[in-house]
């Protein structure tokens, strides 16, 4: 089968990444943290101090898009795919929950949406690849041939994060990332520039009850059942035109 797109959408800790992850290793391809950029930019304005007192200037944040160089690199020791901003790896710092806190915020700039997609774009162009995010399967892939949209209980979503945060030494209630999750989670389905929707032609998977194992089979099955079909359909070309 040739190299697919394959666009991987959902509310916030809901386990994208981790899907995506081990996909992409599963099938050799690139996997995109589309979120980690988003990051990226919030964590810049934070040090530049253009996010103050939980407010900020959209102008100065369209202004530093283009002083940001955004890139990804496989860590074969950790084996985490890290984010990398002007040379650094940013991997810890762009997880906190202070980034977290306002990354939603900066994600509405319709400027700052659109330079993510372009660079989303350029490295999604010779397919083959296994993008997570909001707006993947709706605005970035609107053709990828793999779409699933990712769902799970907001309990279950929050003791997941709580767990990953914690287990980095941020020591927060779970309270306090419930309340993160929920805002987060109306900002992006509420925004007016390409906000969180289920594509059409996405197929949902709810994680509640799924192990990653689980998981992965089942979007490895979907996988089959397309190949199977590009075949069939294939085959019935070829048949047509004898
Ligand atoms: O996937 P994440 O939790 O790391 O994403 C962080 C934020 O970035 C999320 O709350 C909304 C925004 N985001 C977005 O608007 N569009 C994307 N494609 C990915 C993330």
């Amino acid at each position: 089968m040739s190299k697919i797109t394959i666009a991987i959408d959902g509310y916030s800790s809901c386990g994208k990444s981790t899907v995506a992850k081990a996909l992409a290793a599963r099938l050799n391809y690139a996997y995109v943290d589309s979120g980690s950029m988003y990051r990226c930019v919030t964590l810049y304005c934070l040090d530049k101090g253009i996010i103050k007192d939980h407010s900020f200037l959209t102008d100065e944040v369209i202004k530093i898009l283009p002083e940001l160089k955004l890139s990804f690199q496989f860590n074969a020791k950790s084996g985490i795919n890290e984010t990398f901003m002007n040379g650094k790896s940013v991997e810890k710092e762009i997880r906190t929950l202070e980034v977290a806190g306002h990354v939603s915020a900066i994600s509405t700039i319709k400027e700052v949406r659109a330079h993510m997609v372009a660079i989303q774009r350029e490295i999604g162009k010779n397919k083959g690849v296994v993008m997570d995010g909001r707006d993947i399967g709706t605005t970035v892939f609107p053709d990828a041939e793999l779409k699933i949209f990712m769902t799970a209980e907001m309990d279950v979503r929050v003791q997941r994060r709580l767990d990953e945060l914690l287990s980095k030494g941020e020591h927060v209630s779970f309270e306090k990332v419930k309340q993160n999750l929920m805002e987060r989670d109306h900002v992006d389905t509420h925004r007016k520039e390409s906000p969180l929707v289920q594509a059409i032609d996405a197929i949902v998977l709810d994680n509640t009850e799924l192990d990653k194992e689980q998981q992965l089979q089942f979007v490895i099955q979907l996988i089959n059942d397309l190949s199977l079909s590009q075949v069939t359909r294939g085959e019935g070309q070829g048949a047509s035109e004898k």
